[in-house]
């Protein structure tokens, strides 16, 4: 039986990943944006993140914490909008509906898994046991993983995989797809996580 951990939400996502060295890595490759800073208190209460998305291009990711995890935010291509409607068959669950109301609000139970189908919002931490994936959404044939690859993210830790929509491919060790925090928009290039207004 596949090992589900007690209660992601309380982990701290730096404690529980691969060793000090993969926190580094990880923490230099996708720098936390802060582009609205609440006080120490409320982001600790979980205030909600404004989060500028104007200057991200397509194939970019950025990463924001919201209540002490991270959370990306990925401009996908059209290619790797086109990829998704491709793999069904590996997935482990296609259709998002593992657990919809902790990991897939309403507005994301769709092929994109988010409002918008160019924005992926997720929160970055392995269902398995809380490591933070690893981008790869270059496709094709490279180290860990198949040569069917479409591009998506890589958890180093166990070895899941997931697509660009944070979707778990099957037999791996994560048991779900990746959390969609709630967020909405407040303009076409700001973004709001932590709420889900209308
Ligand atoms: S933490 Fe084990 S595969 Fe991600």
């Amino acid at each position: 039986m596949t090992e589900q951990p007690a209660d992601p939400r309380r982990r701290t996502w730096v404690a529980i990943a691969c060793g000090a060295g993969a926190v580094g890595t990880v923490a230099a490759a996708v720098p936390f944006v802060a582009t609205f800073q609440p006080s120490e208190r409320a982001r600790a209460a979980g205030a909600p993140v404004e989060v500028d998305v104007g200057a991200l291009k397509p194939g970019e990711k950025i990463t924001v914490e919201w209540r002490g995890r991270p959370v990306w935010i990925v401009r996908r291509t059209p290619e790797q909008l086109a990829s998704l409607s491709k793999h069904d068959a590996q997935l482990a669950d296609p259709k998002s509906q593992r657990n919809p109301d902790e990991l897939t609000p309403e507005y994301a139970r769709n092929e994109y898994r988010s409002r918008k189908p160019e924005l992926f919002v997720a929160v970055g931490i392995c269902s398995h046991l809380g490591c933070s994936p690893v981008d790869r959404f270059q496709p094709g044939p490279q180290p860990s993983l198949p040569d069917d690859w479409q591009g998506g993210f890589l958890c180093p830790c166990h070895g899941s995989t997931f697509d660009m929509a944070g979707r778990v491919y099957q037999n791996k060790p994560a048991p779900t797809n990746l959390e969609v925090p709630p967020y909405t928009y407040l303009s076409d290039t700001r973004l709001l996580i932590g709420e889900d207004k209308a």
